[in-house]
């Protein structure tokens, strides 16, 4: 899955963007990552609707970031969980998400009044994301937890599929979390297999150990990674069919 978090870090136009998001496509790239909190999102866009007008055949699947609660907020709001799909939809061209990121955010009270709150709200939470995958409107919802507490308390969650977590080999708070979604029939997404590129600085790491690395449990299902340039995509690519 091809992050898009990092695209203005990258001098190019629009028309350079689709077309690297057309070759993405020829190599066999079928998934994108993206948030409409992304400063990148609205470059996103345009090169999506390029591609619909030019390439019709280019087509992705998404993983789409939503927190509900944000950060202002106090408690889980249903109509805007299915106001920010609407929106997503009116701005990718599409009106079906495989995947949501779904997030609980809070500004106040810490971890353990976070985990608190979601669970006292867990059963209306539980109503509206069963309600929107049975709409047609999402395939999954998976939590990105904040915390290996968090995780633990959302896979009780029948709804919630399973969790995106950062898992690369500086980052491995996790473990115990994914040995759950493997107990439950779940699954995890592991993000920025190379810790945002730091990972690579080791002279022993190679894209294909540390892609293996994010890979190593069971209960992982896929990777989202970011590239600006087709021959890492190309490696990527190679690497990752060997890792799996
Ligand atoms: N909380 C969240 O939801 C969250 C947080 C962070 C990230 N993300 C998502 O995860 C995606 C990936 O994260 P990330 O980009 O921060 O970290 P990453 O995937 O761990 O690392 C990306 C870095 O690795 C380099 N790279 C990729 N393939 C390479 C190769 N074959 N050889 C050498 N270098 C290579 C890239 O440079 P080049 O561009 O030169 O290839 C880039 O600098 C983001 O785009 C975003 O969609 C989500």
């Amino acid at each position: 899955m091809l992050g898009t978090m990092r695209m203005l870090e990258c001098q190019r136009t629009t028309n350079e963007w689709a077309r690297f998001f057309g070759s993405a496509h020829d190599q066999g790239v079928r998934w994108l990552h993206c948030s409409d909190e992304y400063e990148s999102f609205p470059l996103l866009c345009q090169c999506l609707a390029e591609l619909r007008a030019t390439r019709p055949g280019v087509t992705f699947r998404f993983v789409v970031k939503l927190a509900n609660p944000g950060f202002d907020d106090s408690r889980f709001d249903e109509s805007r969980f299915v106001a920010r799909l609407s929106s997503y939809s009116e701005h990718l061209g599409t009106d079906h998400f495989d995947l949501v990121q779904w997030m609980w955010r809070t500004k106040d009270g810490g971890d353990a009044h976070r985990v608190s709150r979601f669970l006292a709200e867990s059963a209306r939470l539980d109503q509206s994301f069963s309600t929107s995958v049975a709409r047609g409107l999402v395939g999954q919802v998976l939590c990105f937890p904040y915390s290996p507490t968090f995780a633990h308390a959302a896979l009780t969650l029948p709804s919630i599929n399973g969790l995106v977590i950062y898992r690369n080999v500086l980052e491995t708070e996790y473990e115990s979390a994914l040995d759950d979604c493997m107990r439950l029939g779940k699954h995890a997404l592991a993000i920025r297999p190379f810790a945002a590129g730091k990972a690579l600085a080791s002279a022993e790491a190679t894209p294909e150990t540390l892609l293996r690395y994010s890979f190593s449990h069971p209960a992982i299902s896929g990777i989202i990674v970011g590239t600006s340039s087709l021959k890492h995509l190309s490696e990527l690519l190679a690497a990752s069919a060997q890792a799996e």
